[in-house]
């Protein structure tokens, strides 16, 4: 492997997502097969075994890829020149906590590694921030890094972009790879809107073959609004209950799509979804890290310009958005950004 490895920095890494994470990163899944990765695995002291084990367990598998792995329970060692971090690992809600309490307990993890991000990570580092609340703690962690370009700390909805894009493959009966035009906007939680106006499926307009397949446009809308958005909303907490834990393998897998697509870029396969430091596209609140249609070249991400919103999509999106900003206002007055 003639290339310099490029350093993948994982936070939580000794977790679930974690394992299921390391093995795809290794074998080239997310950076490409001609791409040797060196993996930095950061955790707490109580979650150190559980990361060596899988620092074991990937020297076992003998990827060619794979330079070298460390495992740290320090920020400034995991993110010491950084490409690519996966911010992962977050405290998780548990019984009796409120919404303040969970984003306090946050802002204490994200806060210290956008500082460590800052003054350790490689100049070109990119981010994607999977640990809940994703999207606030995108911004948490942006604003500890005042010198990295905000553009580059992202949030992942590309779990919920992939699961919308099942649930019309099963309505429709189309493919997912002949479905496009998908949009996430918002949160990454119930509040987000999974908007299809723009989607095609086989090349036909989605709106329009939803119509033809249930019975006029009134019928195509009443299904959006009362099965396909909450499906897609609230699948994770459907994970939850039928599995008994939250989403792993598909989260993790929506991560290397994430970065994939970030890295080497959407080519000629449309638009996805990913959670971008908004600028006020699409009348989103400046400053909140909010899902967008997007697409990514040459390592940058991109909002697709000019997608025509309708009243109905307006009342979603403002929706989710303000619960970004309310989330935004309760890390301020926390003095967490
Ligand atoms: P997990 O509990 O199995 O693993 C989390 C790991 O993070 C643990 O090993 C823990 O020790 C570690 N950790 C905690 N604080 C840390 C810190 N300060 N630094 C480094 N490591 C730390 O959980 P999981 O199933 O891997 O899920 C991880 C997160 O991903 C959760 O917040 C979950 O809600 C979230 N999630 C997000 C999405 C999404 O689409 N954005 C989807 C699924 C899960
Ligand atoms: C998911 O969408 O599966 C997770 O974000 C759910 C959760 O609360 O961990």
């Amino acid at each position: 492997m003639g290339r310099t490895p490029v350093t993948v920095t994982i936070t939580g890494a000794g977790g679930q997502i974690g394992y299921a994470l390391l093995f795809r990163i290794a074998s080239g899944g997310m950076l490409g097969d001609d791409t040797p990765v060196r993996l930095r695995l950061l955790e707490i002291p109580q979650g150190l075994r559980a990361a060596e084990g899988a620092a074991l367990e990937l020297q076992d598998s003998a990827f060619p890829l794979l330079a070298h792995v460390d495992v740290t329970d320090d920020p400034a060692v995991a993110f010491d020149g950084a490409n690519v971090a996966l911010l992962v690992g977050a405290r998780p809600r548990t019984a009796g906590m409120e919404r303040g309490d969970l984003l306090q307990a946050n802002g204490g993890i994200f806060g210290p590694q956008g500082r460590a991000i800052n003054d350790h990570a490689a100049d070109d580092v990119r981010v994607a921030v999977v640990g809940n609340p994703a999207n606030t703690n995108a911004l948490i962690a942006a604003s500890n890094a005042p010198d990295v370009p905000r553009e580059r700390f992202t949030a992942l909805t590309r779990l919920d972009h992939n699961r919308a894009l099942g649930q019309l493959s099963a309505a429709l009966g189309t493919p997912v790879g002949g479905i496009r035009g998908v949009t996430i906007w918002g949160n990454h939680s119930a509040t987000q809107f999974p908007d299809v106006a723009h989607a095609t499926a086989g090349g036909d307009p989605v709106p329009t073959v939803l119509a033809a397949r249930m019975g006029g446009t009134e019928a195509a809308h009443d299904w959006l609004v009362d099965q396909f958005i909450p499906r897609v909303a609230r699948r994770g907490a459907e994970i939850i209950e039928v599995r008994g834990s939250s989403s792993v393998a598909s989260a993790a897998s929506a991560t290397i799509d994430h970065v994939r697509d970030w890295v080497l870029g959407t080519g000629d396969r449309g638009w996805t979804s990913a959670a971008l430091w908004s600028h006020g596209e699409y009348g989103v609140a400046e400053g909140v890290i909010s899902s967008f249609p997007v697409t990514s070249q040459d390592g940058t991400w991109s909002v697709v310009e000019g997608l025509a919103v309708d009243a109905f999509a307006r009342e979603r999106i403002d929706a989710s958005v303000a619960e970004l900003v309310d989330e935004r206002e309760a890390v301020r007055s926390l003095g967490l950004i």
